[in-house]
Parts: C-alpha cells; sequence; structure tokens
C-alpha cells in the first residue's frame, strides 16, 4: 500500500464528491465539513457508479435503488445493498489529495 497523489484539495468543495480512478480503481472522493474521505466509488449492490448519487450530510444515495452509505465509514445503511464501500486513507499535503491504495 502507498499513498498514491490524485488531485487538487481546491477541486472538490465543501458537500462535493468526485470521481476518480487510481490504478484501474474507481474512487469517490467526497468533502464532509472541508474533510476529505475516500471510498470505492461503485455501489455495492449493482456496481453502479455513486458519483451520481446525492449526497446528504455524511450519506450518500444510490441513484438506481436508493442504498445509502455512509462516505466515512463506507457503512451500507439500507437494503438493498447490504456490503459496505471500501474506504481507502487519505492525506493532504501541500494542498494536493493523496489516498492509500494498492
Ligand atoms: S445499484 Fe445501488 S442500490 Fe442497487
Amino acid at each position: 500500500m502507498q499513498f498514491k497523489k490524485v488531485c487538487k484539495s481546491s477541486e472538490i468543495q465543501n458537500g462535493q464528491i468526485k470521481n476518480i480512478l487510481v490504478e484501474d480503481k474507481n474512487v469517490l472522493l467526497a468533502n464532509i465539513d472541508n474533510n476529505i474521505f475516500a471510498t470505492s466509488g461503485q455501489c455495492t449492490h449493482e456496481k453502479v457508479d455513486l458519483e451520481n448519487g446525492f449526497i446528504m450530510g455524511e450519506d450518500i444515495t444510490c441513484p438506481l435503488h436508493l442504498s445509502r452509505f455512509n462516505l466515512k465509514t463506507g457503512k451500507s445503511l439500507n437494503p438493498p445493498a447490504t456490503e459496505e464501500l471500501a474506504i481507502y486513507n487519505v492525506k493532504i499535503q501541500n494542498e494536493e489529495i493523496y489516498i492509500e491504495i494498492d
């Protein structure tokens, strides 16, 4: 596992999400109260991209069948999705966002 630079912190304002591809992994970055979190970018139910979902507070709702996930913990909060999202460690250095990924 190593940290990879993914984008500038200024590219994601508070309350926004951004989808990126890192080492062939679809990753969703979220700015929640000016802290950056990184999860898998696809719903665990049917692999739908979550970047088109609806963000509310710490949660994102899948646009297809409306399962909600917590963006800080990856936890699935209601069916039909039951598996949690993968989460990745994040660090900010010199206004760049890095995530830890293998
Ligand atoms: S694809 Fe996300 S809840 Fe079904």
